[in-house]
């Protein structure tokens, strides 16, 4: 029993669990990263609590040889607007991805992701964002920057109501997935409280210059820093709260004001400047993958 709530909570963990009790309760419950600008408040590391390291108010996650990290919120969200700051991995950081995302639990999951996909030194990363809908992706774009985003901290954020999600770098958006469930029948998240997450790890299967491109160990470790945590979002959970009251469109919360029912002019002039300067891959486009475009797709 015990170590059946132990897998749930702690999937990595549950390996070494099923040999070694004891070492489980030393090395996967205890640790927790304090301090940290109110990391420990918010969230846990929930994938090799050894690779975080606090440093005065940033959150450091490390990726080497024996392995990446990944935390989670210890709260479950539902609409709202969630940002970071994340200084990337420096140098030659190709096949490596540094993530920031929130995700349901369970099957048919939802999930909002920025991914990092680093290169090598001196070449540009890309930001590659994804919409998941109960289990089902698929919906990459990429996207440069129009920064260095090793030299400085930058924000980025998740704005998601019951409408439309936008990506935003530094508060200029760079996607919107627009909630289009009624006029083209494409599900979208509403059902599912999501946790805020982050994570480093090794994808040098397909990060980088699709996959040729491997993680170079020799320039180990890979440190990926985050800090200034934000989570204006409303809090939920499943378990004892119910969607409707809690998290219901009341107008109790800013995001389901009418002014946040549409993106507005501003913002669409943003996002046109953005697909004309920056956009890299867009999935819609992608004729090749799909014979038929996603119904998303189509207008
Ligand atoms: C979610 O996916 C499951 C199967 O994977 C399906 O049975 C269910 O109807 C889907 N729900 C929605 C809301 O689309
Ligand atoms: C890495 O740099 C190369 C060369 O500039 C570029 O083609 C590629 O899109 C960059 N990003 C990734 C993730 O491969
Ligand atoms: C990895 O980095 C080391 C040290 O900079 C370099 O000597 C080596 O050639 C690199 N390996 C590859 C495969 O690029």
């Amino acid at each position: 029993m015990r170590t059946q709530m132990v897998i749930s909570k702690w999937p990595l963990c549950s390996l070494i669990a099923l040999t070694a009790m004891s070492w489980l309760w030393s090395s996967c419950m205890v640790p927790r990263v304090a301090g940290c600008d109110g990391f420990d408040e918010l969230f846990q590391p929930n994938w090799a609590p050894e690779h975080f390291k606090c440093e005065g108010d940033q959150t450091k996650l490390t990726l080497d040889s024996s392995s990446g990290c990944g935390f989670g919120s210890r709260k479950t969200y539902l609409f709202g607007l969630t940002s970071v700051q994340i200084k990337l991995v420096q140098g030659d950081s190709a096949g490596t991805v540094t993530a920031f995302y929130m995700s349901s639990d369970g099957p048919n999951h939802d999930e909002l992701d920025f991914e990092f996909l680093g290169n090598q030194s001196g070449e540009p990363y890309l930001v590659q964002t994804n919409v998941y809908v109960n289990g089902t992706g698929d919906r990459e774009q990429r996207h440069s920057l129009w920064f260095d985003p090793t030299s400085d901290f930058h924000t980025y954020s998740l704005f998601w109501n019951r409408h439309y999600i936008m990506f935003l770098v530094d508060k200029t958006s760079i996607r919107v997935f627009t909630n289009v469930e009624e006029s083209h029948g494409v599900p979208y998240p509403k059902n599912q409280p999501m946790r805020v997450r982050g994570s480093v790890w090794n994808a040098d299967d397909w990060a980088t210059q699709g996959g040729r491109v491997k993680t170079n160990w020799s320039h180990s470790p890979f440190i990926s820093s985050f800090r200034s945590f934000d989570i204006d979002a409303c809090e939920l959970s499943l378990e004892t709260d119910d969607i409707v009251t809690k998290c219901g469109q009341l107008g109790q919360y800013w995001w389901d004001k009418p002014s946040f029912d549409e993106l507005g002019r501003h913002r669409s002039r943003q996002l046109k400047w953005v697909r004309k300067k920056h956009l890299v891959y867009n999935y819609c486009e992608d004729k090749l993958r799909f014979s038929e475009l996603p119904k998303e797709c189509v207008d």
